[in-house]
């Protein structure tokens, strides 16, 4: 489609930087450090949305030292991702660099904490700041012993001049009960209003349009409901195995580690009734509620709507694959799922009646996110004598990796016959925008040193996400047959296909 209007710049002009932090990462040497907040604040430096009073402090077990952080980071930034493709900004880097410190510490050592509160107190004498974000990227268990440290350390106190916020990474719990018991010794030492719990997803530029999509324009909402729509079908395939997670995906699956936290963020966003207001508990809560109005499954329900597979050897991408029980530190018997599939209802005024289909899997033939919303058919009164009759309207959201919107819509074949063909308008994020890459962090990073936490979870929206699976859950814990085996580099097992063609249904072809 032509692009109409012309190109607005990533971030609007005049974005104030965030205000001087510590930004304090547990678990400084772990491969999220590298990969994903090095870039993202790196990006921020470049975009100038760091102030002159913010610092890095790394903090981890493994024996380092500033230099040596700052080339741990530096050689990530330069050789990793995007930024290593395009170039790197040195005098940007090299600024974010002057500000990177390192703590050598065990996360179970109260002397860690008093390193810790030593260098905040310094800081706080030298420059005035005393701002600090902790950010958990570290193993789930260590979480919430890492927050009690810091509480007992006073280092969670905040003042009328300072604020000190916690970053949880996921997983959040590994179920309902063990979501809620984190969520429960977390806000023993930290109010509701310090804990940023992070699911990436909401950080995709992408994600957040659905938003503006559905709410922005006039001509969506008033067809996006039951009258219009006849069913939504949500995926994110990968083309990724389980790589070096072998040991933590192989106690999880695809189930715990998707859908509760992602794949019910996109559910929320493309069917939350419109908020008062972009203030975060107005979102959050509109998103709340429709995870609470999934309809809730028994186990013999969880049997007929919920399928898994688990890939078996093939090519990806043409390499070959090895099967996921051959992955490392995977199990050679692991009954373990790397798809899952599923048939939700929203039991509310808007969507009833509407299916919506989920699906999310590894190994499988392409990487794609992406929403499909398919609208009900045109009565075909017309096209009686037509060659072919008029096929659904969809709306595809693509959420990554070829960002944008298109819609689906009938047009006459030229020539003499009413022949149908299916024609699409298609919109790019990366034409139109010219926007450069960015990690999903950056967002997310930004809005909590500026205290703003619509895009993290409430602890609610967590806990209604374990709420939802936990049937599926309990009803797996009891099978004793392995999921449906799919080649590695496929659609996905068969079954997946079958739960859709029950209803009159097909899956978006994924090649
Ligand atoms: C993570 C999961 O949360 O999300 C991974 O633990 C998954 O298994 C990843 O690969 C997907 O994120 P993205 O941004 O690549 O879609």
């Amino acid at each position: 489609m032509a692009a109409m209007i012309s190109p607005s710049p990533a971030k609007p002009a005049g974005t104030p930087a965030a205000p001087p932090c510590t930004f304090v990462i547990f678990g400084a040497s772990g491969d999220l450090t590298g990969r994903l907040l090095t870039p993202a604040l790196y990006h921020l430096q470049r975009e100038g949305l760091l102030d002159a009073g913010f610092e890095i402090l790394g903090v981890d077990r493994v024996e380092n030292n500033d230099e040596g952080f700052r080339k741990t980071l530096g050689e990530a930034l330069h050789t990793l991702g995007a930024d290593a493709e395009r170039g790197i900004d040195e005098a940007a880097w090299g600024q974010l660099a002057a500000n990177i410190h390192y703590l050598t510490g065990d996360f179970a050592d109260p002397s860690t904490y008093q390193g810790l509160a030593a260098h905040l107190d310094q800081r706080q004498r030298a420059t005035g700041a005393s701002n600090a974000v902790f950010y958990l990227a570290v193993a789930p268990r260590f979480f919430a012993p890492i927050a009690a440290a810091l509480s007992t350390a006073g280092l969670l106190d905040e003042s009328d001049t300072a604020f000190r916020r916690l970053i949880v990474e996921k997983p959040f719990g590994t179920d309902l009960a063990s979501a809620q018991d984190l969520n429960a010794k977390l806000l023993a030492v930290a109010t509701e209003k310090q804990i940023y719990r992070i699911d990436h997803y909401l950080g995709k530029e992408t994600v957040q349009n659905i938003m503006a999509f559905r709410f922005g324009n006039g001509m969506f909402e008033p067809i996006w409901n039951r009258d219009h729509i006849e069913c939504v079908q949500i995926t994110a395939a990968e083309t990724v195995g389980v790589e070096r997670r072998g040991r933590f995906y192989d106690g999880t699956g695809a189930l715990r580690d998707m859908v509760p936290n992602h794949l019910f963020q996109l559910l929320s966003m493309v069917a939350m009734e419109a908020p008062n207001s972009f203030d975060a508990d107005a979102v959050r809560t509109e998103k709340a509620k429709v995870v609470e109005a999934v309809r809730d499954l028994t186990p013999e329900d969880a049997a007929k709507v919920v399928v898994r597979g688990q890939y078996d050897a093939g090519t990806v991408l043409g390499k070959p694959r090895a099967a996921y029980r051959q992955e490392p530190d995977v199990a050679p018997d692991s009954r373990t799922e790397t798809f899952v599939a599923m048939k939700l209802a929203i039991d509310n005024w808007r969507w009833s009646g509407v299916p919506f289909y989920l699906r999310t899997g590894k190994s499988l033939a392409v990487r794609r996110t992406e929403i499909a919303i398919q609208f009900k058919k045109a009565p075909a009164v017309l096209f009686r004598d037509a060659v072919n009759a008029p096929m659904p309207n969809l709306l595809v959201i693509s959420i990554q990796p070829d960002e944008g919107i298109s819609l689906r819509f009938a047009a006459k074949v030229p020539g003499r016959e009413m022949r149908l063909g299916q024609v699409e308008m298609d919109f790019r994020y990366a034409e139109h925008f010219k926007a450069e890459p960015q990690t999903g962090y950056e967002t997310l990073i930004y809005d909590c040193l500026t205290g703003d936490p619509t895009l993290f979870q409430r602890a609610d929206n967590i806990e209604a996400g374990w709420f939802e699976v936990q049937q599926i859950q309990r009803l797996w814990g009891g099978l004793t047959t392995p999921p449906d085996l799919y080649p590695a580099g496929s659609d996905g097992p068969a079954c997946a296909d079958e739960l859709l063609a029950r209803d009159g249904y097909a899956w978006l072809p994924l090649t």
